[in-house]
């Protein structure tokens, strides 16, 4: 009696012990070769790192036949961003990374949640990384003096400046930070993907070698004006950073495309910085850091609404030389209300999904027209 019992429990366990195993050798190989295995990187910040299980060497498309660029795709996105994102990360996906795989950083204020993290996985075979930036890095800061603040944010309120008067913050892409962030921390060039934008055409090459073999920094689509009074003594103390520091100001560089008097005015140009393509070696730079901090301390971020846009382009077009930026003309892209939609024989050639005659480039809002001067 005794001798059946415990025979029965063996071949119930070995039963059981059988199952699991083909299951779990069912699940290995259905498992699609691109699914993601989270590669247990998690740091004290809590940020995740996603690795593709298989990291395949491009046979075919722009990124055929050589090793990837040290570049990653990036994306600032709050939880409630889920759909936008989504629809961003698919396009840019769909027109250029699915044959190249580059991975995607994503950055937030706080946590992502599991449904924005698997929502992310699904739409990319690449690998993905989810990280928080720390309060300190887009915060204002203690020493900042509130009232003064919250009257700049009043009057920009009262001039029906957008979100002025939200809580105060930095934006982190202005902040002389977000390229020190751990998962940016390995890459030199990175691609700036927003929310609920649009891409028009195929990418036919790789935009990181590119940037790479032309010895370029800074890359954009769309050029146009600042609005003034979020930025009012911007300019001043650009001068004065000149000044103080005119080590740092590049020979040959684009003060031309920022002003229209030698710099003693600024024009307000500015490349439209929710695209950029750009190398954070030269954010990482003495030149950047130094502008960073010197603006920082005088607290533009929060008594006026110095956007990162402006910051961005000012050091990239005095603090390298002309040459090192480009323009992206053949990227069809849109950030509503503006889109670049390429003029030339690419528009074709890239299957681009947009109207040729709705680009911004030579519009009354463009400063596309002064960049292009600084190369006649
Ligand atoms: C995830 O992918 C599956 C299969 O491609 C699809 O059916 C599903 O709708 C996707 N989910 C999301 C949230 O996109
Ligand atoms: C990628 O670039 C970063 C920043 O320049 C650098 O620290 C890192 O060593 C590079 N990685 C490789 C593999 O070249």
């Amino acid at each position: 009696m005794s001798f059946v019992y415990v025979t029965r429990r063996r071949y119930v366990v070995a039963l059981v012990v059988l199952m699991s195993l083909l299951y779990f050798l069912q699940q290995l190989v259905s498992q699609d070769p691109h699914r993601y295995v989270s590669a247990g990187f998690f740091n004290d910040a809590g940020d995740e790192r996603q690795v593709a299980a298989v990291e395949t060497f491009p046979e075919s498309g722009p990124c055929a036949g050589r090793a990837l660029a040290n570049a990653t795709l990036l994306m600032l996105a709050r939880n409630s961003d889920l759909e936008g994102a989504m629809s961003s990360v698919s396009q840019l996906e769909e027109k250029f990374n699915k044959h190249c795989n580059y991975p995607w950083v994503f950055l937030n204020e706080e946590p992502f949640t599991d449904a924005f993290k698997w929502a992310m996985g699904n739409v990319t075979k690449a690998s993905v990384s989810f990280g928080q930036v720390p309060r300190e890095h887009w915060f204002q800061p203690d020493w900042v003096d509130e009232d003064l603040a919250r009257a700049g944010r009043d009057k920009m309120v009262e001039q029906g400046i957008i979100y002025a008067g939200s809580v105060p913050y930095r934006n982190i892409f202005n902040s002389g930070f977000f390229f020190k962030h751990s998962l940016l921390e390995p890459y030199r060039y990175y691609w700036r993907v927003e929310p609920d934008i649009q891409y028009f055409c195929d990418m036919p090459y790789d935009p990181f070698h590119f940037m790479q073999e032309n010895d370029k920094i800074y890359g954009f689509t769309i050029s146009f004006y600042e609005w003034e009074p979020t930025i009012p003594t911007l300019w001043s103390n650009v001068k004065e950073f000149m000044a103080k520091y005119p080590q740092y100001v590049a020979d040959d560089n684009a003060m031309a495309y920022l002003s229209d008097d030698g710099g003693e005015t600024y024009n307000l140009c500015h490349f439209w910085s929710n695209f950029e393509i750009a190398d954070m070696d030269f954010w990482r730079a003495p030149a950047y850091q130094a502008f960073f901090d010197f603006l920082e301390a005088k607290g533009g971020f929060y008594y006026e609404r110095w956007g990162d846009a402006p910051v961005h382009s000012i050091a990239a077009a005095l603090f390298a030389p002309k040459s090192q930026l480009h323009f992206f003309q053949d990227v069809g892209y849109r950030h509503t209300p503006f889109q670049h939609c390429p003029q030339g024989p690419e528009w074709a050639a890239n299957k681009c999904g947009c109207d040729k005659l709705d680009t911004l480039d030579y519009r009354d809002q463009s400063c596309i027209p002064r960049y292009q001067r600084l190369f006649e």
